[in-house]
């Protein structure tokens, strides 16, 4: 039998990777993960629990405590976290920040390894994230980077916050695009940077649909 193939999506955040994913996933009917969710979720959990940020071992066993579903809502993932629905509380920009903090614990990587392995099932998958070409998915059939400039993330990220009615400076979303970027880049263990053997794609200037159809240009049609 043939693996089951894996698409990796990485990227900043900001660069279209969410969108990006689903999209690509709804249209070659696989299944989708979104790592960063469990990041959030952790993060929600460990906020919930009040638990000390500097204690890497209570963030440990929240992270094995933690009980996270993703359930499909009509085209959205809602993510249940220890019962309760989270979904909102994951999109805010602190448990961004916090999913940040958590996630650049060697530990935790390692905790939320085999959970994200999981996923990998028949008809195949795309793995949304910062390391899924690099670390988790490393035989993935098809690995792509997506970027763009900080400043159109923050402006795509301004316009969506907008809609959803909540207010924020560009400026400030800018910064703190910055500021997560580099933690991503710099941290010891897993940085965010593109597998040797990935494509690059800048998005930049380009539609959603520009940037689906390039990434599924990218996919091997199946031979079985
Ligand atoms: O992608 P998202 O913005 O939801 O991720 C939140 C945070 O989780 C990122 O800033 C990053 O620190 C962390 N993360 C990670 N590895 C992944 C996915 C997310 O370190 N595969």
């Amino acid at each position: 039998m043939p693996p089951v193939p894996v698409l990796t999506i990485d990227g900043p955040s900001g660069a279209g990777k969410g969108t990006v994913s689903r999209l690509v996933a709804g249209r070659l009917g696989w299944h989708y993960l979104d790592s960063g969710a469990l990041y959030r979720a952790v993060g929600v959990a460990a906020s919930w629990a009040d638990l000390d940020l500097s204690d890497p071992a209570a963030l440990v066993h929240c992270t094995f405590d933690t009980d996270i579903r993703f359930q499909d809502d009509g085209g959205s993932l809602r993510v249940i976290v220890n019962g309760t629905d989270a979904t909102d509380e994951l999109r805010l920009e602190t448990t961004g920040t916090l999913a940040s903090a958590i996630a650049a614990i060697p530990e935790v990587r390692a905790a939320l390894k085999e959970r994200q392995r999981a996923f990998r099932r028949e008809p195949g998958l795309v793995a949304d994230g910062r390391d899924m070409g690099t670390v988790i998915f490393p035989d993935a059939t098809t690995k792509v980077f997506l970027t763009a400039s900080a400043e159109e993330r923050a402006r795509r990220r301004h316009n969506q916050l907008k809609e959803k009615g909540v207010s924020v400076t560009f400026d400030g979303l800018l910064r703190e695009i910055l500021s997560r970027d580099a933690r991503d880049a710099q941290r010891a263990v897993a940085p965010l940077k593109p597998a040797d053997d990935a494509v690059l794609l800048d998005t930049t200037g380009l539609s959603i649909d520009e940037v689906v159809d390039r990434v599924l240009a990218l996919v091997p049609a199946r031979a079985d």
